[in-house]
Parts: C-alpha cells; structure tokens; sequence
C-alpha cells in the first residue's frame, strides 16, 4: 500500500496530467532553470544504466513529458525505438514540436522515437514488450506508485529493465536545510511567476516531502516483483536513481 497522502494531494494526482496542459508551454524552460541545469545530467546518468546484454532494444519511456529523457535514450546505439508516452496531450505537442525541429537539426537519431498517449497506472501494451522502461520525474505523479510499478513490471520482457529517476531529500543535515529554503519558498514562487499558474509549482515540495524514497521506494519496487534492485542517490541526494530487474 502506497504511503497515506493528504487527501488534497491525492485528489490532485489523479488530475496532474491536467496541470501540466496548462504548464507545457513554459515547461522546459522552467525545468532547466530550477534545476540549474542539473536535470540534465541526471538523464544522462540513466542511459549508463540500460541494459546492455542485446542490441535493437525496445524502451517504454512513461511521463515523458516534453521528451527529454525519450530523446537522450534515442541517441544510443543499442536502443531501436522508444514508445514515449503521456497522459498529458499538452506536454505530447511540445515534444512533438521538439522532435521536429531536432530533425531539422539532422538529429536524425530521434525518428526512433514515437509518442502515444497512456495511462501510467493502466497501460494498453501487451505483457513482456520492452527491453526497458524508463520514468525520470513522474512515477510520483501518478494516483498510485504501486499500480505503475505493476504496470511497468508487467510490459517488462525478461531479462529487461526498469530505471527510474525521482526527487528524494538530501541526508545532509545542513544541505537539507539549505534545500528546503529554496523547494518551499524561492521555487514555487519562480515556478508560479514564469508559468503564470497560480499554484502549479505550490505543491511540488510537497509532493516531494510526502513522497517514498530511499529504501522505502525500493520495497515498493520489490513488492511490485521487482529482482536485483538497488539504487544511488544523486546530487547529495536531491534526486535517486532506482533499478529493478524483470528475471
Ligand atoms: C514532472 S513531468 C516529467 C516529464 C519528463 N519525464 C521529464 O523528465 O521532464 C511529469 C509528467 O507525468 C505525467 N503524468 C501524470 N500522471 C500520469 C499518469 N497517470 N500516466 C502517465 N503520465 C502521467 C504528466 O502529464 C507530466 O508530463
């Protein structure tokens, strides 16, 4: 059973993909800027992480959003094609319009990459269809963890691979001090100025602060069937990365 949560939060999790139509257009801009660029780099720390073992593989990437993460993972040799997806149809046009312009760019590698509407909690692929699944940044939104880890266990083929990338907090006692001043106070208040939204970025803290991390997320992850899991936390904790193994 996922961790209680504030009813009003709960209730919000059902609707996310709602907020980000309304944010998608500023989205990026603000992800970049928040993070100081680091969320960059937190991607890149995942595609070290895909499966290794086979070429031609087939990647699930959920939440996708604006496509950053589905984008990185296109680059790599290996990978065949990414099913990037969404709940959201506002975030899917950004990345839409990303896509465009990197082929404009000669970035020919992210043709592999195509996009689709789902339900991280209630996906219509089939059993066993994906080398690896990826989600950076949206498992914590959907209206039930265990439900999504279920799902992305269930797509796994065997043999293949989940990678997902959340905010944690930082153990640091000072650090963390630090990083709560700017996650409650100077972020919502940036978030909310640049994406003209009038609380979209009010309870990300929170949604963060509530949210199973550590140890605790990997028993999630076990309990959803999950083998050789384990995972590293990253930028003094502010963010992990979580692997499980479909055997
Ligand atoms: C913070 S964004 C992360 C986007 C992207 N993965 C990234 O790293 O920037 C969270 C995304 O989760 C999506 N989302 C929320 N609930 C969802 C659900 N139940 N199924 C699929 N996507 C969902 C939202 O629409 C949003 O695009």
């Amino acid at each position: 059973v996922d961790k209680p949560m504030d009813a009003t939060l709960e209730k919000r999790k059902t609707k996310s993909f709602e907020i980000f139509n309304q944010i998608a257009s500023t989205y990026d801009f603000l992800n970049h800027l928040l993070s100081f660029g680091i969320d960059k780099k937190w991607r890149k720390k995942l595609l070290l992480s895909l499966p290794r073992h086979k070429n031609k593989l087939l990647v699930l990437d959920l939440a996708t959003g604006t496509g950053d993460l589905a984008f990185e993972i296109s680059k790599v040799a290996s990978v065949a094609q990414v099913s990037a997806t969404d709940l959201s149809e506002g975030m899917l046009e950004e990345a839409r319009k990303k896509k465009s312009k990197m082929i404009e760019t000669s970035k020919d590698y992210v043709r592999k990459v195509g996009f689709a509407i789902e339900d991280g909690c209630n996906l219509s692929f089939k059993n066993e269809s994906f080398d690896a699944t990826t989600v950076s940044f949206g498992i914590r939104n959907f209206p039930s963890t265990s439900q999504g880890l279920s799902e992305i266990y269930r797509v796994l083929k065997p043999g293949g691979r989940a990678l997902i990338l959340e905010f944690s907090l930082p153990k640091n006692f000072f650090f963390r001090h630090l990083y709560f001043l700017y996650f409650r106070y100077v972020l919502p208040f940036v978030g909310n100025l640049v994406s003209k939204h009038k609380d979209a970025y009010k309870y990300l803290n929170r949604t963060v602060e509530d949210y199973p991390y550590g140890a605790s997320f990997e028993k999630l992850m076990l309990e959803a069937g999950f083998k050789n899991t384990s995972y590293q936390a990253l930028t003094m904790g502010i963010c992990t990365l979580y692997i499980g193994e479909k055997i």
